[in-house]
């Protein structure tokens, strides 16, 4: 914290976020599956990362500026995180006015807790992507779908690493539900009901028997460009590519689903050399620092995304609070840039990390 108590970087708004929200909330924000291993290794890998600044090039003039998918962007996203107005009744439509006061994206949740017309029509400056679960009914999905094309939403992220609901020990012992005085449209479309319900009993809306061949139908009927999102392979990846997807953002739910797998950041090139000539690759997944973002670019990402950083914004003080995340986070980048020899993003490269 500052010396007038103002939070000055991401794990000051952490612990902010934990003294807000209560007990049942935060752990379900905070939590991962399992034995949390993933979860932590997220961000304790990319401590392992070190980097390679070079030296006496002008950066008199930095910008942070880039294009993801063609759009204008900073390479620092806000990810899909679910059910934002229990984190802050400014939820969704605060996070989005958030992300178009730093000029980036956001990635609205399927599971949000307003509709794609509201967030676009709240924040009509923002670049919107809609994050997709394919239900098993599949007419909930379309119309979700249909209604963010309608609103001018600008590409489509299918989430694929969660065919059933990550073991989440957090929600089991403190018997999370959603408050049923929070609307979640595309449950209540799915059930028809609004009673408390669990995020695992949510999850099991997905459709499991989910394929290749389901993306290649996306693609094909979606004017959007497709990301799928939860890759961790370069074998999927590829796959992806086949399909005709737009790009892959490497992630493993924030190690809320298949505890055990590796750290995203040490994925993110194996995914990059094997299809970074053919698609956008970006990744998520314990970033916390600008440096940890120049790490991701190094490595090939195009973009990261951030899912708690700007959550736990939101949580201590709604829009503003979101927003002054990804400030901190956009000038601790450009800092990182600076210091490393890089004007812009794209002048990131390989050379400019190694493992310690
Ligand atoms: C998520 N994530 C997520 N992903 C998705 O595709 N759809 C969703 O609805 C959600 N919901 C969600 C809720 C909460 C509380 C969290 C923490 C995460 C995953 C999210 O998009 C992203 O992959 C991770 O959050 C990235 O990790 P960090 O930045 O939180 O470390
Ligand atoms: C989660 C789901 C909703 O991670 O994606 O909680």
């Amino acid at each position: 914290m500052s010396a007038d108590g103002e939070p000055i970087n991401v794990a000051d708004y952490e612990r902010l976020a934990s003294e807000v929200l209560d007990p049942g909330a935060l752990g379900y924000f905070a939590g991962g599956a399992a034995d949390e291993r993933t979860l932590r290794e997220n961000v304790a890998a990319l401590a392992r990362w070190r980097l390679r600044p070079r030296v006496l090039v002008d950066v008199a003039e930095v910008s942070t500026r880039t294009t993801v998918l063609g759009e204008p962007a900073m390479p620092i996203l806000v990810a899909p995180v679910a059910f934002q107005q229990l984190a802050h009744p400014d939820g969704e439509a605060g996070m989005a006015r958030a992300a178009a006061a730093v000029g980036t994206v956001m990635c609205l949740s399927t599971l949000a807790t307003a509709r794609p017309r509201e967030v676009a029509a709240a924040a009509p400056d923002t670049g919107l992507w809609l994050q997709l679960y394919c239900f098993r009914d599949r007419g909930v999905t379309r119309a979700l779908l249909d209604e963010a094309i309608e609103a001018g939403f600008r590409a489509v992220a299918l989430t694929v690493d969660a065919p059933r609901p990550g073991r989440r020990e957090r929600d089991l012992r403190s018997g999370f539900r959603l408050p049923s005085e929070l609307s979640v449209p595309s449950v209540v479309e799915a059930t028809g009901a609004r009673d408390p319900i669990s995020v695992a009993d949510i999850l099991r809306l997905v459709d499991p028997a989910l394929g290749w061949a389901d993306l290649e139908a996306l693609v094909a009927d979606s004017s959007l460009p497709v990301l799928v999102k939860g890759v961790m392979t370069a074998e999927d990846a590829v796959l992806a590519a086949d399909r005709g997807a737009a790009g892959v953002i490497v992630s493993n739910h924030g190690g809320r689903q298949l505890d055990g797998v590796p750290a995203t950041i040490d994925v993110v090139g194996e995914v990059a050399d094997a299809v970074g000539d053919r698609m956008e690759v970006l990744m998520d997944g314990g970033v916390r620092r600008g440096t940890d973002v120049l790490t991701a670019l190094a490595l090939g990402a195009r973009a990261v995304l951030v899912g708690r950083p700007a959550l736990w914004g939101l949580a201590v003080a709604g829009e503003q609070g979101a927003r002054r995340v990804l400030e901190l986070l956009r000038d601790e980048l450009e800092l990182a840039l600076a210091l490393c020899g890089c004007p812009v993003p794209e002048a990131v490269s390989r050379d400019h990390v190694r493992r310690a």
